[in-house]
């Protein structure tokens, strides 16, 4: 009898970073669970998954902002014959606008995406990955959360703060927790929000297939922070030693 293959669940698994994290995981052996709001994109992705890969691909279409959505995505990975080895909360989505212009019922969808719905499944995974002695969870986070930029700065501060936390709790289980720190990435994410980013220089932007097998790299050695590309390295560290007064102003 072959061993059954690992399976990771990824959140925001139609596009961009989190479509890359699909197919480098099927490609290195993964059955995938992949989650979005659009049914029909999902589809296709678990075609060419199963097709390119032979993986076993779980569709579930779920809107995380939607807390009974949520908790289907939560009860997966709680689920004990089904486990799940690799949980990546990936999914995200800026708001164009400054705080006091948006509409509050948007901010709270935007804090529930990137906020509630990590500590949810960051939750109900290590749960379930500690009962079984094994198991990674990647929380996609962003550069920006080293500077003071809106809400989405302040969102990707708790997930990087939130995860490094995770990973001292989760020390000795077998199970890591790896925040991950992307700076700018080619995928929808801008055109989404519809942020220009023309005057956005080209060493300042990074590939998807590059920063996540990068990323998977970092995770296997079991880095709790995950930088990808020599500038943002650079930029992070300088960010660590300056004034935080200086940062302000930077981003004012
Ligand atoms: N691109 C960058 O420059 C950059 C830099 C740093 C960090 N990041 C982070 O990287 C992550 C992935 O972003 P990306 O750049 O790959 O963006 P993307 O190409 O726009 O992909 C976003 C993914 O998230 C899903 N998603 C959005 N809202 C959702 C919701 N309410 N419920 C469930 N799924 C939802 C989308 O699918 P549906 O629309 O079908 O739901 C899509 O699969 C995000 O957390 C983002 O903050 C991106």
């Amino acid at each position: 009898m072959p061993l059954p293959k690992p399976t990771a669940l990824v959140t925001g698994a139609t596009s961009g970073i989190g479509l890359e994290f699909a197919r480098q995981l099927a490609a290195g052996g993964h059955d995938l669970v992949i989650v979005a709001r659009d049914t029909a994109r999902l589809e296709r992705v678990a075609a060419e998954l199963t097709d390119r890969y032979a993986a076993h691909v779980e569709t579930l279409p779920a809107d995380l902002a939607v807390r009974a959505e949520l908790q289907r995505v939560a009860d997966r990975l709680a689920d004990p014959d089904r486990p799940v080895d690799v949980l990546v909360n990936n999914a995200g989505f800026a708001l164009k606008g400054r705080f006091l212009q948006n509409d509050i019922a948007d901010e709270e969808r935007h804090l529930d995406v990137l906020v509630r719905a990590v500590l949810v499944l960051s939750h109900a995974g290590a749960q379930a990955m500690t009962a079984r002695g094994r198991g990674r969870i990647v929380n996609v986070s962003s550069v920006a959360g080293f500077i003071a930029s809106g809400t989405y700065s302040a969102a990707k501060a708790w997930v990087t703060t939130f995860t490094e936390g995770l990973a001292s709790e989760l020390a000795g289980t077998g199970v890591t927790a790896t925040a991950l720190c992307p700076g700018f990435t080619h995928t929808e994410f801008h055109q989404r929000a519809g942020i220009r980013m023309d005057s956005t220089p080209g060493f300042m932007w990074l590939d998807a297939r590059r920063l996540v097998a990068d990323a998977l790299a970092d995770v296997e050695k079991g880095r709790v922070l995950s930088v990808p590309g020599a500038q943002y390295k650079a930029i992070v560290g300088l960010l660590r030693v300056v004034p935080r007064s200086l940062v302000r102003a930077r981003a004012r």
